[in-house]
């Protein structure tokens, strides 16, 4: 059942309970918060509109159970522009991809800088802020600034990449790191990743960015077989130290609802045994290959030497990064980096270009 509303000096024929759940009466919904107190199975199913009428900018309506709604012309405006938002698209790039730089003092200083940055972030699902003070904590501190907590794992808050005789993971020694995304051992990996520059040495370290999306989007055409063990197998992760244990089995790409890719994780370092009893082995461990071997595959990789002070913002689910190897003689190459989730840079972009309102 549909009610007809003008919006924007539009006809627009809304369902009666996508409107019916927005009325803005002291009854429905608690004022100051906006929070709703309405719920729809307070009334019958068959809901609709007994009568409608536009008078001095606003739509009052009687609805079949009796309640009255208004709706100024302002009100229905902002819930059109509320019911798009969530609909941004990633769009996919390759090697040649320009990363998105923004200066941190542009950054911190000009509004159409940060959304720039942000914009970049959401859509690439990375951006470079450059400039940042290499001064330990700083990717923390830059974080907390923007309004965004970190997501701490039990082995560590803010993690030191340096080579250091006693570290858990690869990255805490100097060989080199090939393409990954970071903790696929938990269900839910970190969706945010900052990662900030210090200090880099002097040869080698240089450092590798996939957009995985568009590589597993490619394996989709030219390996269904594959592509479908990747979605539907699930694969064990570990990642344990000294103090601590996790360990995930999901699937390494996951797919919305629309069949989009919205998901890699690829750790090979991690990576665990599968279930002997698993069916579909044989076809997992080729796709694994066929994955692998397009991730290390110089054509599929943007390369750059990140400069001291560099900070990349990463989609922690959709950017595997690497680096090269370096000489532990170069052992003051320093990285720090923390986690947090995507959702929060993207709630501080709408609050930015007025999309949250
Ligand atoms: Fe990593
Ligand atoms: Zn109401």
């Amino acid at each position: 059942v549909s009610v007809t509303v003008p919006i924007d000096g539009t006809p627009v024929a809304v369902p009666a309970a996508w409107l019916r759940l927005q009325c803005l009466c002291d009854e429905c919904q608690i004022p100051a918060i906006r929070d709703r107190m309405f719920v729809l199975h307070s009334e019958p199913a068959d809901l609709h509109a007994v009568s409608i009428s536009d008078a001095e900018g606003e739509v009052t309506i009687e609805w079949s159970s009796g309640h009255m709604s208004v709706f100024p012309a302002t009100e229905l405006s902002r819930l059109a522009a509320i019911s798009q938002r969530g609909t941004w698209r990633a769009s996919h790039w390759g090697p040649e991809h320009p990363i998105r730089r923004v200066e941190a003092a542009d950054f911190w200083a000009d509004p159409d800088a940060r959304t720039s940055a942000l914009e970049a972030a959401r859509g690439d699902g990375v951006a470079i802020i450059s400039g940042v003070a290499s001064e330990s904590g700083e990717v923390e501190r830059f974080l907390n600034r923007l309004g965004i907590a970190l997501r701490e794992t039990p082995f560590d808050r803010v993690h030191d990449v340096k080579a250091v005789p006693a570290g858990y993971t690869i990255s805490d020694t100097s060989n080199a790191l090939a393409p990954h995304n970071d903790l696929a051992s938990y269900s839910w990996p970190p969706s945010g990743q900052a990662l900030h520059m210090l200090r880099n040495c002097t040869e080698g370290g240089e450092s590798i960015l996939i957009d995985a999306w568009r590589v597993v989007e490619e394996l989709r055409v030219d390996e269904p077989r594959m592509f479908a063990a990747l979605t539907e197998v699930k694969a064990p992760h570990r990642t344990w130290s000294e103090a601590a244990e996790n360990f995930s089995y999901e699937p390494m790409v996951r797919l919305d609802v629309d069949g989009r890719v919205a998901g890699v994780r690829f750790s090979n370092h991690t990576l665990q045994p599968l279930p002997l009893s698993e069916p579909r082995l044989d076809d997992f461990y080729a796709a694994y290959r066929e994955l692998g071997r397009r991730f290390d595959d110089p054509a599929n990789q943007l390369r750059l030497r990140m400069l001291d002070g560099d900070l990349l913002l990463i989609s922690g689910h959709r950017i595997v990064h690497g680096r090269t190897a370096y000489a532990v003689t170069e052992a003051h190459r320093h990285v720090q980096d923390a986690y947090f989730d995507f959702d929060d840079l993207l709630g501080v972009l709408d609050r930015l270009t007025g999309v949250a309102r």
